[in-house]
C-alpha cells in the first residue's frame, strides 16, 4: 500500500474514535440537561463512530498493514445552548467528510482501487450523516423554543436504536 494512503487510513482510526468520544460528550451534555432522547441520539451516534474506527482498523489488518493507535484528543467544546451542540455536530461531520475525501483522493492518485472501493461506503455514509445532522438542526429550529414541542422531539430522538454497520469486512 502507498505510504500516504496508509498514513491517512491509520489516522482515520483515531479521527473516528475521536468522533465517538465527541458524541459521547454531546450525549453527556444532554443527559445533564435532562434531555434523555437527545442523549440517546448522540449515544447511538457514538456507537456508530466506534464502528467506523473498527472498520478502518480491520481494513488495514486485512491488508497486512501495520496499525498504530494514537492518543485520542479531549473533546473540549463548552456549550451554552442546545443548538450549539447540534451545529458542532454538523460542522464535525463536514470535517470528517473532508478527511474521507482526502483519503479517497490519495488512493485515486496511486490507482488503489481496493481502498477506493472500501471508502465508497464511507462516502455514502458521510452524506447520510450530514443529512441527519442537518435534519436535527431544522427540527430544533422549528420546535426547540417551545417546551411542549421540545418534549416531543426529545421523545422522537429517544426512539433511535443502534444497528451494526451494513459494511462487513
Ligand atoms: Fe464516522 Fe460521522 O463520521
Amino acid at each position: 500500500m502507498d505510504k500516504k494512503v496508509h498514513e491517512l487510513l491509520n489516522n482515520q482510526i483515531n479521527k473516528e474514535f475521536y468522533s465517538a468520544y465527541l458524541y459521547l460528550d454531546f450525549s453527556n451534555y444532554f443527559k445533564a440537561k435532562g434531555l434523555d432522547g437527545f442523549a440517546n441520539w448522540y449515544m447511538v451516534q457514538a456507537q456508530e463512530e466506534r464502528d467506523h474506527a473498527m472498520l478502518f482498523y480491520t481494513y488495514l489488518q486485512n491488508e497486512n498493514m501495520p496499525v498504530t493507535l494514537e492518543e485520542i484528543a479531549k473533546p473540549d467544546k463548552v456549550f451554552e445552548e442546545n443548538m450549539q451542540v447540534l451545529e458542532a455536530g454538523l460542522e464535525h461531520e463536514k470535517y470528517v467528510t473532508s478527511l474521507i475525501n482526502d483519503i479517497y483522493g490519495a488512493a485515486y492518485d496511486v490507482r488503489d482501487f481496493r481502498t477506493m472501493q472500501f471508502l465508497d461506503w464511507f462516502v455514502k455514509e458521510q452524506g447520510e450523516e450530514e443529512t441527519n445532522a442537518n435534519d436535527l438542526i431544522s427540527k430544533m429550529e422549528l420546535f426547540g423554543s417551545d417546551p411542549k414541542s421540545l418534549y416531543m422531539l426529545n421523545q422522537e430522538l429517544a426512539a433511535r436504536v443502534y444497528s451494526a454497520p451494513s459494511l462487513v469486512l
